[in-house]
């Protein structure tokens, strides 16, 4: 190997040396072209040649494999084929015993053989600062290569390699604007001043995924208490998440996953389920919600306690009962729990509690209530029971219920009130003694002389029949009469004076005419006495 390396080194040396001899008047050696540029493995035709005005000897010294292609006077053309690696050949030449040679320099190029941008996080939170690294293997030349680190088509960053392999970095702060971009490396093999070209080779993109998840824990509603065989609703929610559609939410009682519905709106998230309490999961249980983003989650408990809490069993010995019969009034609840009965003694108050209760006419639709209260988490529950007591009586005819004598005036509007107090409810009516006419009870009416009377109330139900004397008294002022009256004795008077006062007229006619005719007597009397014969 280190003599290999001589060896490879020794046209060089040669080169270098001839480079510092020639003086002036000497025969020079050209090499054609003295730089180049070509791709790894390719092939290039060199011309060597001298100066010398003699013929001169003219070669090619080179590691490389070399076939002669042609030659001329003073020159020669080789190929050299397979070109792998840079270097510089030297053409030498023999002239007049005197050597001199020129070194070429020969480029190789190559793309890279691969461009690797290291894998991403698959999720980055927003605001971290996330670096890109990109690997570029192999190729050449290196001072013509360059990696571009790219943020879909956005310059990143763009820089030289120097090295092989070599890492280039970028850092840049990820933004939501981030999100599922696609993140690239790509290698620039810039040959443009060689008169080559541009040459791109680009990694595997990789895409980024952002997200926001608040560092405060969801609200997590829960009733707390709940029941056993009823349903409570559980809410959960947090906000400001990004992208909200991607995040996850989960909401478990215990170990038994719930089903919630999910609703997204703008930037929050809210899970709703409805737990049903069963028998078995008795106790103290943990309700759990949890937010996932990303590869973080958010996650929160509360305690819910699942009680069994029955009703108070109230009962009635009977609950349809005759008047002046004992009724038992019994309430029965969980243990644990304490009762208080409606109507019971006061007393010392238990799980359980009843009395004994004469029925009277006033416990009819009597309601018993039962109250029962127990302490579950610290939290007072309570739960009640009626039930509604019939008693059996009557029927009922009071002073209050129907009055006895009831006085109105004629002419008035009035309503006759009569009830009847009985349960069952009894049938009524007031019928008049002797003609047996019915009184219109409950109804408005115009009240007439015709009402008066005694009337006799009748109540009847299964239970009995019970009767009741009304007295109705009508009062009226008969000035109908004292009008007649006055007439009549107004047209007496006045007829009476009318005929006094004919008959005076009729007398005082009669006795004038009386005396006219004495007087015709009396002077044919005297007419006689005067003419006698
Ligand atoms: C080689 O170079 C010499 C001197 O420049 C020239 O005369 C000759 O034609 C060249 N040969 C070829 C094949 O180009
Ligand atoms: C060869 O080179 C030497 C000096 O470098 C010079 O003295 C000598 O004259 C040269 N010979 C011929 C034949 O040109
Ligand atoms: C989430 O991913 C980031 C980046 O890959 C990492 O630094 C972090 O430790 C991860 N967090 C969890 C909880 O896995
Ligand atoms: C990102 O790359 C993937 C896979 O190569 C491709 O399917 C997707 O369309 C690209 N997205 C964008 C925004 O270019
Ligand atoms: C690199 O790019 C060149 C042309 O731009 C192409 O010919 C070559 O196959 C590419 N290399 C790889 C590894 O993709
Ligand atoms: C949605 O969010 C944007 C920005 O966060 C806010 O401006 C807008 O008022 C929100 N809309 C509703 C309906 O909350
Ligand atoms: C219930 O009360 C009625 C009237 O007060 C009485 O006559 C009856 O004897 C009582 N019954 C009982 C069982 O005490
Ligand atoms: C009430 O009665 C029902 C049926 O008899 C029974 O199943 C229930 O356990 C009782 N409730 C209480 C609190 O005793
Ligand atoms: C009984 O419980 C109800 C709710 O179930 C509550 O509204 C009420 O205030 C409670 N009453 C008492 C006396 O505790
Ligand atoms: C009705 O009133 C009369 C006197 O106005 C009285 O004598 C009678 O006792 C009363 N009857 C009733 C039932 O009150
Ligand atoms: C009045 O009531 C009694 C008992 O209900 C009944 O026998 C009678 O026929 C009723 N009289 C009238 C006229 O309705
Ligand atoms: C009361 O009036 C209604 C109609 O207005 C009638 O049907 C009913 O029989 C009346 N009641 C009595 C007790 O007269």
């Amino acid at each position: 190997m280190a003599l290999g390396g001589v060896l490879r080194t020794l046209p060089v040396l040669l080169a270098l040396l001839g480079a510092l001899l020639p003086g002036p008047g000497e025969a020079q050696t050209f090499v054609s072209p003295s730089k180049a540029m070509l791709p790894r493995g390719g092939s290039l035709q060199i011309n060597c040649s001298s100066s010398c005005d003699q013929k001169a000897t003219v070669g090619l010294e080179t590691p490389l494999t070399k076939r002669l292609v042609t030659r001329g006077d003073n020159w020669i053309v080789y190929e050299l084929s397979n070109v792998g690696r840079d270097s510089k050949p030297i053409c030498f030449s023999n002239c007049n015993n005197n050597q001199s040679s020129v070194g070429a320099s020969l480029t190789v190029y190559w793309y890279p053989d691969k461009v690797e941008l290291a894998p991403l996080p698959s999720w980055q939170p927003v605001g971290e600062k996330l670096t890109l690294s990109c690997q570029v293997f192999g190729g050449a030349p290196r001072n013509h290569l360059s990696a571009v680190l790219l943020r879909g088509d956005e310059v990143l960053s763009s820089q030289q390699m120097d090295g092989e392999p070599t890492k280039v970095t970028a850092t840049l702060l990820v933004g939501r604007s981030d999100h599922r971009v696609n993140f690239s490396c790509r290698s620039e093999l810039d040959l443009r001043t060689q008169g080559l070209g541009l040459f791109k080779n680009t990694s595997a993109p990789y895409q980024l995924q952002t997200f926001v998840l608040p560092s405060t824990l969801p609200k997590l509603v829960t009733p707390g208490l709940l029941e056993t065989g009823t349903e409570g609703t559980v809410e959960c929610s947090l906000d400001g998440l990004f992208p909200v559609l991607e995040a996850q939410i989960h909401l478990a009682l215990g170990d038994q996953r719930l089903n919630p519905k999910i609703t997204y709106k703008n930037e929050s998230l809210l899970a709703k389920a409805f737990v049903k309490a069963n028998a078995e999961e008795k106790g103290s249980q943990q309700l759990t919600c949890a937010v996932i983003l990303g590869n973080q989650s958010r996650q929160i408990s509360q305690r819910v306690t699942i009680y069994s809490f029955p009703e108070p069993n109230l009962t009635l010995s009977k609950a349809e009962v005759s008047e002046g019969t004992e009724v038992l009034v019994h309430c029965k609840a969980h243990p644990g729990a304490v009762v208080m009965l409606s109507g019971a003694p006061a007393g010392p108050l238990g799980w359980w509690a009843q009395f004994l209760l004469n029925a009277s006419a006033e416990d009819n639709r009597r309601i018993f209530s039962c109250h029962a209260t127990m302490k579950v988490d610290g939290q007072m529950l309570n739960k009640t029971q009626t039930q509604e007591l019939h008693v059996l009586y009557g029927p009922r005819l009071d002073k209050t219920d129907c009055p006895g004598n009831w006085t109105w005036e004629e002419g008035s509007q009035q309503t006759l009130r009569c009830q009847a107090q009985g349960n069952p409810s009894p049938q009524l009516n007031c019928s008049r003694k002797g003609d047996g006419i019915l009184l219109p009870i409950g109804n408005l009416s115009y009240i007439t002389r015709n009402l008066m009377g005694t009337y006799i109330c009748r109540a009847v139900s299964t239970r009995g029949e019970i009767t009741r004397e009304v007295f109705i008294k009508v009062l009226y002022s008969d000035h109908q009469t004292s009008v007649v009256i006055i007439l009549v004795t107004a047209i007496i008077v006045l007829g009476t004076v009318g005929i006094t006062a004919y008959l005076y007229n009729r007398q005082r006619k009669i006795k004038k005419y009386k005396l006219q005719e004495a007087q015709k007597v009396a002077s044919m009397k005297l007419n006689t006495q005067a003419t006698p014969p």
